[in-house]
């Protein structure tokens, strides 16, 4: 098991009021696992997304990763357990405008000063996914479809054991939406990564080998047909 969240809750006090997004909420993710979690906007997923990547913390309830509580972390040992266990495709995912595309994807890895390993394994992912001559340019050069996909790969160049995406197709057209959801299934049939997709459109959801519900502050999965 790479993740489990135990009994998570969370709300937000909008004025006097509070908002719960989740309350007792559990799942846990295994290794090989592409878990999407569809639900209608302001239903929760990006929050939960936040909480299960350690980006946020829960009112109550746990989060562990490979068996560790990480209640007990600090700032700097829970950006190492980013580092080394997690991939993220934000929402909006936009890639750093001042960095060309290698750049880009590099900087995970930076972060964890890998190198000149990182270099030729980040020229690999460009050539994965079609870009390797698109190296140099920068976001503004890129199109949209090729943003996101490199906005993927970045997510990778840690070698992670779980990628969370959160509407990783949500500024995409159809066709560009249909190349994202086939590069997630293509990457998530090599590497054997669990990744944890969050979004509105159904045929992102319909992708998961788990597929699970966000909706009136409950968490509910669903058979697979
Ligand atoms: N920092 C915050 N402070 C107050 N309320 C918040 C905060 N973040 C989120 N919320 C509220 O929590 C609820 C869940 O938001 P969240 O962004 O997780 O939804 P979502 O399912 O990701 O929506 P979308 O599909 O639009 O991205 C919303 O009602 C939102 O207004
Ligand atoms: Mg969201």
């Amino acid at each position: 098991m790479i993740l489990s969240a135990n009994s998570i809750s969370k709300s937000f006090a909008k004025g006097s009021e509070t908002i719960t997004v989740f309350d007792n909420l559990s799942l846990e993710v295994h290794a090989g696992d592409l878990i999407t979690i569809i639900g209608p906007s302001g239903a929760g997923k990006s929050t939960l997304l936040n909480i299960l990547g350690t980006l946020d913390s829960p009112d109550s309830g746990t989060v562990s990763i490979h068996g560790e509580n990480t209640n007990g972390l600090n700032d700097a040992d829970l950006a190492a357990v980013r580092n080394t266990s997690m991939g993220f495709v934000f929402q909006f995912h936009h890639l750093l405008p001042e960095f060309t595309a290698l750049e880009n994807i590099l900087i995970p890895a930076e972060i964890s000063s890998s190198g000149k390993v990182a270099e030729a394994k980040a020229l690999e992912l460009l050539d994965y996914i079609g870009l390797a001559d698109r190296k140099s340019h920068y976001p503004s050069e890129l199109s949209g479809g090729e943003r996101s996909r490199v906005a993927v790969i970045r997510a990778l160049i840690n070698d992670p054991d779980i990628v969370f995406a959160d509407e990783p197709t949500g500024n995409l057209d159809a066709e560009n939406a249909k190349k994202l959801i086939e590069l997630i299934q293509m990457l998530h049939k090599d590497t054997k990564k669990a990744f944890v997709i969050a979004t509105h459109n159904a045929e992102v959801a319909d992708i998961g080998t788990r597929n699970c519900e966000l909706k009136d502050r409950i968490l509910s999965e669903n058979d697979v047909l």
